[in-house]
């Protein structure tokens, strides 16, 4: 029997009125219509290919939760990942091998609360897909059943080129990440850029290669040199979205937290302050605390009056207390 559509009839021009759907968000209006403008759009990993061929830039940025989602989402920013560098941003965990698959999922869902247009990707935090195959499908398919994510991301290229194929079987979109990948910190021996010399840059090229070849929406690649992004970029039908990778890559993609000076710390190289949310937040409460000690906060404006009538009734109770003392 085919099923009919009539709650979101747009969705019907897409399908032939041949299967149901659900919109994530909700809203018919987000569905892709051709006659809508690109940028009214939802985005999908389609729109992302649409992009690169395009030219046109694509814009990623962290969110965590759903205030900054809601803000990121209503900027127009493409991308939204809740990348596992929420262990460091939000929970204050030194890097990102600590944080939980829990945890993850804890601001996976509250940030698919905020979003209705951006794609929406959720980072496997370490442990989630390097020990067994079956145990990553599972944790996939729970950021997607339970958060509500659109994409997954995974670190590392060909080596995890046989799993990306088998989680994308299983209908879920990955995102690759090659370069310099923080669940490695402790191979890698710190944070340093990858890929400065011949055969490094060979095995990087192998790694972007066989993400392309596995089919992944889009790769992220991480703190390596210009020249070898641009390489990458140019060899890849995958759009590339880089963070430290220069500016041929297809997007740039930000923490959030950089972007707004949160992070307590010196910004990599790569890292443009945009915003100094921390002065403002600081600014705010220090005038908060100052104005509760010299009770200049809260006026009468904002406190809560009681009706004129309970008031003089009040008013006419009390006198008559005073007067029996
Ligand atoms: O966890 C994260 O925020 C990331 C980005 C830096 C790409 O993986």
């Amino acid at each position: 029997m085919k099923m009919r559509n009539r709650l979101y009839p747009a969705c019907r021009r897409g399908t032939g009125g041949k299967m149901s759907i659900t919109p994530i968000g909700g809203r018919p209006q987000d569905e892709p219509r051709s006659d809508r403008p690109l940028f009214l759009q939802k985005v999908t990993t389609s729109t992302l290919r649409e992009l690169k061929l395009r030219h046109e830039p694509i814009t990623c940025l962290t969110a965590y939760d759903y205030a900054s989602a809601r803000i990121v989402d209503e900027a127009g920013i493409e991308m939204i990942l809740v990348g596992d560098s929420l262990a460091q941003t939000i929970l204050g965990y030194e890097n990102t091998l600590s944080v939980t698959m829990d945890e993850m999922l804890h601001h996976v869902k509250a940030v698919r609360r905020g979003v209705k247009r951006a794609l929406l990707l959720a980072d496997m935090p370490y442990g989630s897909y390097q020990l067994d195959d079956n145990d990553a499908l599972r944790n996939a398919t729970r950021f997607v059943k339970e958060g509500g994510a659109e994409v997954v991301k995974i670190e590392g290229g060909e080596k995890r080129a046989e799993l990306i194929r088998r989680i994308i079987d299983a209908e879920i979109p990955v995102a690759g990440h090659i370069g310099l990948t923080p669940q490695s910190v402790n191979v890698m021996g710190g944070y340093k850029v990858q890929g400065k010399n011949l055969s490094a840059i060979e095995q990087l090229m192998r790694d972007a290669v066989a993400l392309d070849r596995a089919g992944v929406a889009c790769i992220v690649l991480e703190g390596i040199p210009r020249e070898v992004a641009a390489m990458i970029t140019a060899e890849v039908a995958t759009p590339t979205i880089g963070i430290g990778a220069g500016p041929e890559c297809d997007g740039q993609v930000l923490v959030f937290h950089d972007l707004l000076n949160l992070t307590f710390a010196p910004g990599a190289k790569f890292v443009r302050r945009y915003g100094d949310a921390a002065a403002l937040i600081g600014q705010a409460v220090r005038a908060f605390g100052a104005d509760v000690k010299s009770l200049q906060y809260p006026a009468d404006e904002e406190s809560y009056h009681l009706p004129k009538e309970t008031k003089a009734g009040l008013e006419t109770v009390l006198a008559r207390k005073r007067a029996m003392r």
